[in-house]
């Protein structure tokens, strides 16, 4: 193929990325979907309601209806700016399926980290809040109660979807119980709750974390079905369940952390038990799940070494534990379910 015949455009679309990306996390920071909920407004009251100065209003508005995330009915000072279906759905602070807390995060947080990716690629070390304080992941993010209430939030946001699939694609009509490792605000418990009424769930997580899922729980109206418990899934047994979840958890930690916990959820289920993890699990020729690679690399950037897994890998690991079968079942998107069953 001839030089002439080549197309750059793909190199400058990704190359050019954090452009894109940069002008949505700051939409999404500054509530510019929230402000468009009720009516569409002129790029002047967008500017005055958000405080722009009126050099860039009409870059940045009509940046976003080329990204498709604005439509705009009108041309010029006349023009009015609305949102699309699905930023009113996913980025207006008020719609009950907001999954913009995963995008606050991405911004406050992994936007500056990621600049260190060489670093990280180099050292193989941690580039995030540790980089300063040395301190442990979860010590160091939950130290600031702000910064450990927009993690609840932002894994609320990335999670939601696929607690739902999950919902919907597992035969949970099988089990009475379920336990939630690593539930955060209890969402997942919540998901299941309301769809499977026969479930009693428990949500497990550290200590801190347990008021909020509490507090998510009791605003749900679900304090009878579902119980939060204190503890680390490092040291303590996990609460016996007939089947043991574990959604973005496995990725978090290097392979012999990874081994513990699978070995702990054996331990935890019946004969029948399905261990279920939900992970944004790669390919197995790891050449198609870009996400889930970027997953992987993030969570470098989060642990240095934690990674991001196959359904293959997870396939061997869980049967050198002792689990008789396993199956992946694919949640849409890059996420997908591994289960493992006693
Ligand atoms: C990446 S988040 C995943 C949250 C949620 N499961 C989801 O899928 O959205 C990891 C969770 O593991 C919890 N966690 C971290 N270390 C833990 C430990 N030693 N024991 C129990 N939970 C822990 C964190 O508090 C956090 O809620």
């Amino acid at each position: 193929m001839s030089r002439s015949e080549l197309d750059p455009s793909h190199i400058m679309q990704v190359g050019a990325g954090f452009w894109a990306s940069k002008t949505l996390l700051s939409a999404v920071e500054m509530g510019l979907f929230t402000i468009l909920d009720v009516e569409a407004l002129t790029a002047a009251q967008v500017g005055e309601r958000l405080g722009l100065h009126p050099r860039p209003i009409y870059d940045f508005l009509d940046t976003l209806v080329a990204l498709r995330f604005l439509e705009r009915d009108g041309e010029g000072g006349d023009g009015r700016y609305r949102n699309t279906a699905e930023t009113a759905a996913f980025l207006n602070r008020r719609s009950p399926s907001y999954m913009g807390g995963i995008l606050e995060m991405f911004n406050s947080r992994l936007y500056g980290f990621w600049n260190d990716l060489t670093e990280a690629l180099k050292t193989g070390k941690p580039q995030n809040e540790l980089k300063r304080t040395g301190q442990a992941m979860f010590d160091e993010l939950y130290s600031d109660p702000a910064r450990l209430e927009e993690f609840m939030l932002a894994m609320e946001g990335i999670s939601v979807g696929s607690f739902h699939a999950l919902a919907e694609k597992f035969d949970f009509s099988k089990y009475k119980s379920v336990c939630d490792v690593g539930g955060a605000s209890g969402r997942l418990c919540i998901v299941l709750a309301f769809r499977h009424p026969h479930l009693q769930c428990t949500s497990f997580d550290l200590p801190v974390v347990t008021s909020i899922a509490e507090k998510t729980v009791a605003t749900a109206g679900l304090t009878d079905r579902i119980r939060c418990t204190s503890g680390d899934c490092f040291t303590d047994p996990f609460p016996r369940a007939d089947v043991i979840t574990m959604g973005m958890i496995l990725h978090d930690w290097n392979l012999e952390r990874k081994m513990q916990l699978i070995g702990s959820a054996f331990q935890a289920l019946p004969e029948g038990g399905a261990f279920v993890v939900v992970e944004n699990l790669i390919d197995d020729a790891r050449r198609e799940n870009a996400f889930g690679l970027m997953m992987s690399l993030n969570m470098l950037i989060e642990f240095g070494d934690g990674f991001d897994y196959t359904g293959s890998d997870f396939t061997r690991w869980c049967k050198e534990v002792g689990f008789r079968d396993v199956e992946v079942i694919p949640l849409g998107g890059p996420a997908s379910a591994g289960i493992a069953y006693k």
